[in-house]
């Protein structure tokens, strides 16, 4: 399986995509890494185990059409089947979607629907956490739709929160649980067992 990754910053889920990849427990290959933002650490970590990158930075194009069109030539042109979205915090619009309708994983660090849609990335979601006092957060992988954080969820773990958290404590223990789950979400796809039906996804036993 080709994946694409599009990335932010840090990329530590970028890393444990390629670390899975490494162990053999994920047959796949990062055909690409495509950063919205310029010197970010993700593209270091890419770039030591030779994936080609690129930055294609959407102030850099007059209208967010013309962003996308980019993108989507450039996977295209990496053959990429999946296209995974590790930390990118850019809203995609549904015509970059619809190009890879059914194709496009997100990694987001809550359980959906809670804490998430625009505005909720990043730490922001683990102080919106602590600030409501809920004792259960976690991370969730879901097949991105037109929406923000509303596509058929693939996976969740739960993760406790603890009464000493911050918001920095709480992410870290939530990135850990990201870092299984993203991707055990992508070997489920490579193995063709996740089949959509509805809003649910179901996880098959072995391939459809
Ligand atoms: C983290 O907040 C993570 O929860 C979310 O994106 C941010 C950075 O991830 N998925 P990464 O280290 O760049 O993969």
């Amino acid at each position: 399986l080709k994946l694409g990754v599009l990335v932010s910053g840090n990329g530590t889920n970028l890393q444990a995509i390629i670390d899975s990849i490494k162990s053999g427990y994920l047959k796949a290959a990062v055909e690409v890494v495509v950063s919205s933002r310029d010197g970010v650490y993700a593209l270091e970590r890419a770039k030591n185990c030779g994936i080609r990158t690129f930055v294609v930075r959407p102030e850099d194009h007059g209208r967010a059409e013309e962003y996308e069109e980019e993108m989507i030539k450039l996977l295209n042109w990496a053959g990429v089947d999946l296209v995974v979205l590790a930390g990118f915090i850019k809203v995609l619009s549904p015509r970059f979607v619809r190009a890879f309708s059914g194709r496009i994983i997100n990694i987001h660090p809550s359980l959906i629907p809670s804490f998430c849609g625009k505005g909720f990335y990043g730490i922001r979601v683990h102080r919106a956490v602590l600030e409501y006092g809920v004792k259960v957060t976690g991370a969730t992988v879901h097949f991105v739709d037109e929406g923000t954080d509303t596509g058929p969820i693939i996976l969740q773990k739960a993760v406790a929160v603890e009464d000493d958290d911050t918001p920095e404590s709480l992410a870290a223990r939530v990135l850990k649980v990201e870092h299984e789950l993203l991707p055990e979400a992508i070997k489920l796809y490579a193995e063709n067992r996740l089949q959509v039906a509805g809003r649910r996804v179901l996880i098959r036993k072995e391939e459809l």
